[in-house]
């Protein structure tokens, strides 16, 4: 595990140099998408390099990693249209390269099912962004998580629905009850994982993920059985390492 302390601006400009060496030394490179604040700098910047320096992403495909369930088609919180909008808009994805998990299913095991297989047919994601919860959730693997677990139903807990509810107009009770989720394993078949944080809230999370043991409590430590990790955190997310 590389952990990278730097300051926030400059977390997202080293993502994005990651993502941008593997996209043009492979074309057709299968991104992990994340939502939630931390990886927006990342998204503001490939932006950028697509609009000033002819980054494409034609032929990349991506897969998000989480998505509430039961949210209406065109909420603006529902992570399909937030990624919509923070980037598969803002540069040249083919249509339907961007997927995720399909919250609005009738049958969502079979959705779950259905995109696993997704994933597997173009080989696995090759490069995965990821966030961490203040409770060291990944995706919406919230504690207690199992660590093989692959993509599935998952009840958010009161701790993320209350992180969350900043984005539904500050009232917890419009944040969904209900999510899919990639697992923990799934996550762990990415050939590289990128994860972000930023901001006091996530200190002990960051201690936990770095130097705790590996345990379901604290999800995010199963990237330290994960051979190609990079973490990076600002002072503030780093001051309890
Ligand atoms: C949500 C997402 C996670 C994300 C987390 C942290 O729960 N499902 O993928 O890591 O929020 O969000 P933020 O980056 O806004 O702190």
């Amino acid at each position: 595990m590389e952990v990278v302390i730097a300051p926030g601006p400059e977390l997202g400009r080293l993502a994005a140099s990651a993502i941008e060496q593997l996209v043009r030394e492979q074309p057709d490179t299968v991104l992990g998408l994340a939502t939630g604040s931390s990886p927006l700098a990342v998204y503001d910047e490939l932006a950028r390099r697509h609009a000033e320096h002819d980054l494409s992403f034609a032929r990349v495909r991506a897969f998000m990693l989480d998505e509430y369930v039961g949210l209406a088609a065109d909420h603006p919180e529902r992570y399909r249209n937030v990624i919509e909008k923070e980037i598969a808009s803002r540069v040249d994805f083919a249509p339907g390269a961007v997927q995720g998990p399909d919250g609005l299913a009738e049958d969502l095991v079979a959705a779950c099912a259905a995109y696993e297989e997704a994933i597997a047919s173009v080989g696995g994601v090759d490069l995965q962004l990821l966030g961490i919860g203040t409770d060291g959730h990944i995706a919406f693997n919230e504690p207690g998580s199992s660590l093989a677990s692959r993509t599935r139903i998952k009840t958010l807990t009161r701790q993320t629905r209350e992180d969350n509810a900043r984005f539904f107009g500050g009232d917890i009770d419009q944040v969904p009850q209900h999510c899919l989720t990639q697992g923990l394993a799934t996550i762990m078949s990415a050939r590289h994982l990128v994860l972000l944080a930023t901001g006091r809230g996530k200190a002990e999370a960051v201690h936990q993920l770095v130097e705790g043991p590996v345990s379901a409590m604290w999800p995010a430590t199963i990237l330290q059985h994960h051979p190609h990790v990079t973490v990076l955190v600002d002072d503030a997310a780093a001051s309890r390492l």
